[in-house]
């Protein structure tokens, strides 16, 4: 059997923090890697004051290989071009954009270097599936190592217009290196489109279904593979972490209230701010529920060397601040927001006790808080999803009350409409989106993206 071999920036690795920490790819990938053997090569999360070391480690039949990034690497390439860069601009965010050379060049450089630590350990039969916009050079940085493996990409967040996407300097170098890849996956067809477009447009690359490029001698095949999330295990972890102390005591302490959850990594594509706004609007307009709901908006900090980043902590703190101010009492406090991380089984317990999840990014790949909000939920008395239509997820979960983060009144409404639904409404939709997620779960995904990374002449099922 072929070995797989994964590779991302960040990396699970047993014992460490990222059981709290981790984002979407990590779950994702964790969980693909429960049922194969392989190597799984990223950034050890360290910062070298000399040299960068690299360490090894096996768990579970998996080779854990991480690097080090140095000083200049850490800030040109992690916090410079990828996430000063490309988060903003693939997440539609032209003017948040802060391009310089020397912090491109910083990118290729890491890229280069996680190709020079795969090389030696790579062997012609190995699969090779590189993940998300740090690592977009590294199939062609492997490709001029001579590696003639088949290399896939995946893509966690959204491929953006071609009118977005070229207004990022140096486009055509890095966008064109993706076609080095056997196959790009990308979570909706809308983010295939544009990849699409782009390629004719742009490269000049033709072809007859939009989804199948000749370059250099090479086909490019693209691919759609939403993520999905492990259904059924992450509905009997919610069902027992429900009656766990930790969920118990946060329970107790909100007393017999409506509770409404938002869990989101601190990052301005969440729109908390305007999601805050949102429940100030109800607050506003529903004075029936004051002292009758509390919204506990778990946020745990991000990239907080970002400038953006920490102003939107500053602003996300004080719109909180205001709302409380404003509504709260001696014996109640409307908003909780918490600036932590939980672990995945506080977190689909206290997801199985929410009455409902405010889940409204500005723009999202997929969102697996939506996913798992569902999962997490008891069928007999199931909570409302209320979901942006700008999250990849909201093409699958339409039977969600989709919203449209920026009309903060409708989200308000939203959330009046959710805290009253009638059971027998909250059931059929919860039934209609458990289905959708037991379909598509994160083994499926998985399976798919391999299976037509490993066949080339294989069609591409429909996802
Ligand atoms: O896909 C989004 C992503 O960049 C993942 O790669 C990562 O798991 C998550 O966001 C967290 O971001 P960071 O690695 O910058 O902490």
């Amino acid at each position: 059997m072929a070995r797989i071999v994964l590779v991302s920036n960040r990396v699970a690795v047993p014992g460490g923090d990222s059981g709290n920490r981790a984002g979407g790819l990590e779950v994702a990938l964790r969980a693909f890697l429960k049922r194969h053997r392989g190597i799984w090569l990223g950034w050890s999360g360290r910062v070298a004051r000399g040299e960068p070391e690299i360490h090894s480690v096996t768990h579970g039949g998996i080779n854990i290989v991480t690097t080090d990034l140095t000083r200049p690497d850490y800030n040109d390439f992690y916090l410079g071009f990828s996430n000063r860069v490309l988060w903003p601009v693939l997440h539609y965010r032209l003017d948040l954009m802060e391009f310089s050379n020397r912090e491109f060049e910083g990118y290729l450089r890491v890229n280069e270097r996680f190709a020079d630590v795969l090389h030696p350990m790579l062997t012609p039969d190995d699969i090779i599936w590189v993940h998300d916009y740090h690592l977009m050079y590294l199939g062609k940085a492997l490709r001029e190592r001579g590696h003639k493996n088949r290399i896939g990409f995946f893509l966690h967040v959204p491929f953006p217009p071609p009118d977005v996407l070229t207004g990022l300097p140096k486009h055509e170098r890095l966008i064109s290196a993706l076609c080095h890849y056997d196959l790009i996956g990308l979570q909706t067809q809308g983010h295939a489109d544009n990849l699409s477009r782009y390629l004719t447009g742009e490269c000049r690359m033709s072809s007859r279904d939009g989804r199948t490029f000749m370059a250099g001698g090479r086909m490019v095949r693209l691919g759609v593979f939403p993520v999905g999330v492990e259904t059924e295990e992450f509905n009997r972890l919610a069902e027992r972490a429900a009656q766990s102390p930790f969920v118990r005591e946060v329970m107790a302490s909100i007393a017999d209230r409506a509770l409404i959850i938002g869990v989101d990594r601190l990052d301005y594509t969440k729109g908390i701010s305007l999601r805050v706004q949102a429940f100030e609007r109800f607050l506003a307009q529903n004075p029936a529920w004051h002292r009758a709901v509390t919204y506990l908006q778990i946020t745990p900090r991000s990239r907080s060397e970002i400038r953006e980043y920490a102003e939107m902590a500053r602003v996300i703190g004080e719109t909180v601040g205001r709302v409380n101010g404003t509504y709260g009492e001696a014996a109640w406090t409307p908003i909780r927001y918490v600036n932590r991380t939980y672990n995945r089984s506080a977190l689909a317990g206290l997801f199985r006790r929410s009455r409902a999840a405010l889940v409204t990014p500005l723009r999202d790949g997929m969102n697996l808080v939506a996913k798992e909000y569902i999962a997490a939920q008891n069928p007999e008395d199931p909570g409302v999803l209320i979901l942006s239509r700008f999250a990849g997820a909201a093409l699958e979960l339409n039977a969600a009350l989709l919203v449209n983060p920026y009309d903060v009144e409708a989200v308000g409404e939203a959330i009046a409409r959710a805290l009253t639904m009638p059971f027998e409404e909250r059931r059929a939709r919860h039934q209609e989106l458990y289905k959708t997620l037991l379909k598509n779960d994160i083994k499926t995904w998985g399976d798919r993206f391999y299976e037509a990374l490993k066949n080339p002449d294989q069609a591409l099922r429909a996802a």
